[in-house]
């Protein structure tokens, strides 16, 4: 089985979930500005929320993709909403991407609110919820 990890991170919390999940699954936790080379069966996918949309790298990275995905499995951070599911869902419907229903979200420090998240339970948790996906 094929399995990618691509996603964006502005401060570093989100990344911290992509290399958990990269390390679980043996694959390399690549940037959103890395387009996929090759069909995959599952794409993990990272994001976040500023200013209330995910950013532009994530919304190019799915509008350019070339090429086939099984599925792609969300993961987030953000400090208010409750991820990033509907927004990156969206993009992924306009590109027939079809998304798993599962997702892993915890908190991500902002400013003074949530300090240290995602931290190394989050980050457990991730490399877990990751390992069942692949089985
Ligand atoms: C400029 C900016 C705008 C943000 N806007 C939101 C927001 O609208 N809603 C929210 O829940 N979190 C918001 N956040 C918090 C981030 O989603 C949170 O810190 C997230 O974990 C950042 O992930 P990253 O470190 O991977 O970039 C914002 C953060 C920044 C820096």
């Amino acid at each position: 089985m094929k399995v990618a990890v691509r996603y964006f991170s502005r401060g570093g919390n989100t990344k911290k979930l992509a290399d958990a999940i990269a390390e679980a699954v043996g694959a390399e936790a690549l940037t959103t500005e890395v387009p996929l080379s090759e069909d995959v069966d599952i794409l993990f996918l990272g994001s976040s929320v500023y200013a209330y949309g995910v950013d532009e790298s994530v919304k190019k990275f799915i509008a350019g993709n070339k090429v086939k995905i099984g599925k792609v499995v969300n993961f987030s951070t953000a400090a208010l909403v409750r991820s990033t599911y509907k927004q990156v869902g969206k993009l992924l419907k306009e590109k027939n991407i079809p998304m798993a229903e599962e997702e892993f979200y915890c908190r991500g420090s902002f400013g003074p609110m949530h300090k240290g998240k995602p931290d190394a339970a989050d980050r457990k948790r991730a490399a877990e919820f990751a390992k069942k996906i692949v089985g």
